[in-house]
């Protein structure tokens, strides 16, 4: 893959490169629903499958819930969840240990309300939460957006967190535009144990 993809071109691609047909994926901030639907065709095949994907606005619910059902076949729909609720709280469904990817799109939701968007705090909480949901060589792909006075602060933390974690237990790579002040950034959080 090009080392100068865009930020969604990368972690499309370690998703597609990581995902087999049977996992099971959490997408914690599923907004209009593009990445949704994206791992949805994933994983999702015949009765194999799970995709589990949460937002706390009923734009953003709707909206996913809509491209969902435009896209794939009923059959396929079925093994979509989709529910209102705020990532810091397990998601309904899947169980420790059990989760191939779990995905955050941080920011605020395009075309929709910008003072609604992820907060330092719950997302921090919740990718702590979250990482007992991987399963062994699991990954966690976060997308952050630097760009907004919160998205700072949250990338910011995330990263000064994460970079303590321990290397025999996580690998963490950061991909970022060194020269581009501002731009969003890629960080993924691999369990190896
Ligand atoms: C950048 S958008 C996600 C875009 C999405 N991945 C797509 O493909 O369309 C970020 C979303 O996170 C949601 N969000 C904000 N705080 C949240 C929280 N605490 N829990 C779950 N979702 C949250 C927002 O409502 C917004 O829809």
């Amino acid at each position: 893959v090009n080392p100068f993809s865009s930020h969604l071109h990368l972690a499309h691609h370690y998703w597609k490169s990581h995902l087999k047909p049977g996992d099971q994926v959490v997408d914690a901030t599923c907004g209009n629903g593009h990445d949704t639907l994206f791992l949805s065709r994933l994983v999702l095949e015949n009765d194999k499958g799970l995709v589990v994907g949460l937002d706390i606005q009923e734009q953003a619910i709707k909206s996913t819930e809509l491209l969902l059902t435009e896209k794939l076949s009923p059959e396929l729909k079925k093994r979509v969840r989709i529910f209102q609720q705020s990532h810091e709280k397990y998601p309904p469904l899947v169980t420790e240990r059990s989760v191939q990817l779990i995905v955050y799109n941080l920011g605020y939701l395009p075309g929709g309300n910008k003072s609604v968007t992820t907060q330092t705090f719950t997302t921090l909480e919740s990718v702590k939460n979250y990482f007992n949901l991987l399963s062994p060589h699991g990954i966690m792909s976060i997308t952050c957006y630097p760009g907004h006075l919160e998205g700072a602060k949250e990338e910011f933390s995330l990263l000064q967190w994460i970079a303590e974690l321990p290397f025999r237990q996580w690998n963490v790579c950061h991909h970022r535009w060194v020269n581009r002040i501002n731009s969003p950034s890629l960080l993924i959080i691999k369990k190896i144990y």
